[in-house]
This record gives C-alpha cells, sequence and structure tokens, in this order.
C-alpha cells in the first residue's frame, strides 16, 4: 500500500459545501474520507454518492449496535452505496457481527461491486479505566477486553477493528497480519494535539502495526491542507 493510501480524513464538518471542497482538494493525496455523525445527519446519505462522484472513497463511521436483522439490513444498504468501510461495535455482540459481515457479502455477490470492509468498534477510547468497571460492570483492564473484542470480531468475519494507537501491537499479535488495524489518535510532531490525549506520530502507529490513520484537524485546519497531508506522506514514507 502506498502511503497516501494510509491515511483517512475525517470530514468533520457540518455542511456539504466544505466537506466536497475538501474532498476535490485532498483526494489525490489521502487513501479515504471519514463520513461521521455530524455530517451524515447534517446533509443525509447523498454525500457518499457525491464523494465517490469527486473520486474519493468513503469510510462511513456511524458505529452500528442494534440487534443482528436491524444491523444486518443497514449493512446491506451501505455495502450497496459503495462504501470502501464502514463500523459496528463490537459490544453487539458476535451474532450481530456476523449478521453485518454476511449481508456485505451478499450485496457485493448480488450487485456485482467490490466488498465493503468491515471494522469493529472495541471499547471507546474516551472510556477510563474506572468507568469501564464501575459504569459499565465489566471487569478487568480495558485492553484485555479490546483484544478479546477484536478476536471475537475477527471470528464473526469482520475484517479488522478501529483501535488506539497504544492498542495496535496486542490486537496485531493476536490476530495476525491480514486483519486491519485502524486507529485516530495520531499527531504529527508538528501539529496541536488539540483534545487528543496519549497521541502517537503516524509513523509510530504505523511501526506498531496500523494500516490505516484517522487524521482530521491537523490537515483539515492548516492553512494548507495539501501540504500538511503530503508532509504526513512523505514522514510515512521515510
Ligand atoms: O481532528 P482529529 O485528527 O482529532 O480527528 C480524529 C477523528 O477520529 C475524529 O473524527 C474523531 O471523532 C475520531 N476518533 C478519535 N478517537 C477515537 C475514535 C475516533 O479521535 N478514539
Amino acid at each position: 500500500m502506498q502511503a497516501k493510501e494510509r491515511i483517512i480524513l475525517a470530514l468533520d464538518v457540518d455542511s456539504e459545501e466544505k466537506a466536497l471542497s475538501l474532498v476535490e482538494m485532498l483526494h489525490p493525496h489521502v487513501g479515504l474520507f471519514k463520513v461521521g455523525m455530524q455530517l451524515f445527519n447534517s446533509v443525509g446519505p447523498d454525500i457518499i454518492h457525491r464523494i465517490h462522484d469527486r473520486g474519493g472513497e468513503v469510510f462511513l463511521d456511524l458505529k452500528f449496535h442494534d440487534i443482528p436483522n436491524t444491523v444486518g439490513a443497514v449493512s446491506r444498504v451501505v455495502a450497496g452505496m459503495g462504501c470502501m468501510m464502514f463500523n459496528v461495535h463490537c459490544a453487539g455482540g458476535r451474532e450481530m457481527m456476523e449478521a453485518a459481515a454476511g449481508a456485505v457479502r451478499e450485496a457485493a455477490v448480488k450487485l456485482g461491486i467490490s466488498r465493503s470492509r468491515v471494522l469493529g468498534v472495541t471499547v471507546l477510547t474516551s472510556l477510563s479505566q474506572s468507568q469501564f468497571n464501575a459504569e459499565l460492570g465489566i471487569p478487568g483492564a480495558i485492553r484485555d477486553t479490546v483484544v478479546r473484542w477484536a478476536v471475537m470480531a475477527q471470528d464473526s468475519g469482520l475484517d479488522g477493528v478501529v483501535a488506539s494507537p497504544h492498542e495496535v501491537r496486542a490486537i496485531r499479535e493476536r490476530c495476525g497480519p491480514d486483519f486491519l488495524i485502524v486507529t485516530p489518535g495520531v499527531r504529527p510532531t508538528w501539529a496541536d494535539t488539540q483534545d487528543q490525549k496519549r497521541v502517537t506520530t503516524p509513523r509510530e502507529a504505523v511501526e506498531f502495526g496500523a494500516d490505516y490513520l484517522v487524521i482530521g484537524r491537523p490537515i483539515t485546519a492548516s492553512p494548507d491542507p495539501v501540504a500538511a497531508a503530503q508532509k504526513i506522506t512523505a514522514e510515512l514514507e521515510d
């Protein structure tokens, strides 16, 4: 994979105009565009087609979590729209993840399109160890659950997981080289960390074993987004 293909640009904006201007400017310089809840719910599903029309690929970050039948049904819809990746919560359990994985396989065969990759969201990195134990009532270290859920996602037919850079190594060890790992929480040394904590650089994340890096503001808030994307790519290639 080329270094620039590893970059997933987070389109954390609230209008179609802002999103598409970033897509037009950056599609030659990054691998995919992440459409999250804010943009999707502000402008609607058509944004996916508009990004495709401009030559971009989409990671739809809506983190589905519902009964298996419902998640299977929405997975069929999303796969049919040609999203390259989307995600579901591992906390929905094995049967729910199997429904998502099965639906994308069926949709790809039926429509003759390439199959969407389905990723599992393990434990949200915003949760602290004490919230995890006391509020969610799950005993033990967060990292142990992250790895256990990643293994369950793989056994359920998912293509990979979204994880913190600090969990990448442990997941890679357990799930092998072909399991996709997508990581946010990366910051080049020259960028502001903003509200991100416990960051690593893009290069370190790849050295830990990440396949894709979700990066937003270091590129989108830069006075020259193309130059920022190219600088990150150069650092990855170095
Ligand atoms: O602007 P920034 O590079 O911080 O954007 C990171 C993106 O990754 C945002 O869309 C954010 O919601 C997402 N994300 C994250 N940390 C997680 C999971 C997702 O920053 N643990």
